[in-house]
């Protein structure tokens, strides 16, 4: 029997894969153990499924891995991701033997200076990286993104550099810290949740949405697959009609 992976066409492989990794907390309480514990294990499988996505030839995988809303968390908590990340980040092995291109998209002023090193540290060793781009929303939540690219708008409009009129979808996408990449074609969430929880907002108008019951530290290489196999299977119509697709 073929396994899920080759049940993959590498031909149609989503470009752009973006996902919510929901359920650490739940993951380490099922377990008895603290909600650190589970930030632990969801770090370690953010490597895993990196590596697996990157090794598949997905060209760009988008982590959401700590919203603007999640500063409100209790302090030990906001604490502990921010070491775990700062620490994650430096291991960088794992980019070397990839070819994977690292980058960050969020609100860095609400960043400590530590994480911002460790950040810019890994953004740098891995800039001429020809792989997999794999960007991490840190700090990051879509209505900030949008607020900042209509402040920025309306400040190139009012120094000239910009028309009213020359505002259109491109204009607001180019000025998206999500720039430099697609929108995403699948967006994956974890553990049971049934919203995009101000992640990519504007990006995912298009994006197929997959949902798996797993916990983020449970799901797998074969639950990455699925994904993949799942997104082959929707047709993609961008608002026509299948008969005009077919064509
Ligand atoms: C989601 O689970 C997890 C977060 C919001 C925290 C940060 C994510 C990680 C530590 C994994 C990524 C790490 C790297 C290095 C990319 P939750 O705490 O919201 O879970 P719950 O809904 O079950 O409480």
């Amino acid at each position: 029997m073929a396994t899920f992976k080759e049940l993959i066409n590498l031909e149609k492989l989503p470009s752009h894969v973006a996902i919510i990794m929901d359920g650490n907390g739940r993951w380490a309480k099922k377990r008895g153990l603290e909600r650190s514990k589970g930030h632990e294990a969801g770090a370690a499988n953010a490597h895993v499924i990196a590596e697996v996505a990157a090794e598949l030839g997905i060209k760009y995988l988008t982590l959401y891995t700590f919203s603007i809303e999640n500063w409100s968390r209790p302090d030990k908590e906001v604490k502990f991701i921010m070491k775990l990340l700062s620490e994650q980040l430096l291991e960088e092995d794992i980019f070397v033997k990839n070819n994977i291109k690292f980058n960050v998209i969020g609100d860095f002023s609400l960043l400590d200076p530590d994480i911002m090193k460790s950040m810019n540290h890994c953004i740098q060793r891995t800039a001429t990286n020809t792989g997999m781009c794999m960007t991490l929303a840190l700090s990051y939540s879509s209505q900030w993104e949008i607020t900042e690219a209509v402040r920025n708008i309306a400040e190139e409009c009012k120094e000239g550099k910009l028309k009213v009129a020359d505002i259109d979808k491109d204009c607001i996408s180019q000025h998206l810290k999500t720039s430099y990449m697609p929108d995403p074609d699948l967006l994956i969430r974890t553990a049971n949740e049934y919203r995009l929880s101000n992640c990519l907002l504007w990006q995912s108008a298009y994006s197929e949405l997959y949902f798996c019951e797993k916990y983020w530290p449970d799901f797998d290489g074969e639950d990455f697959y699925k994904a993949i196999i799942d997104y082959q299977g929707r047709e993609r119509r961008f608002g026509k009609t299948s008969e005009q697709i077919e064509i």
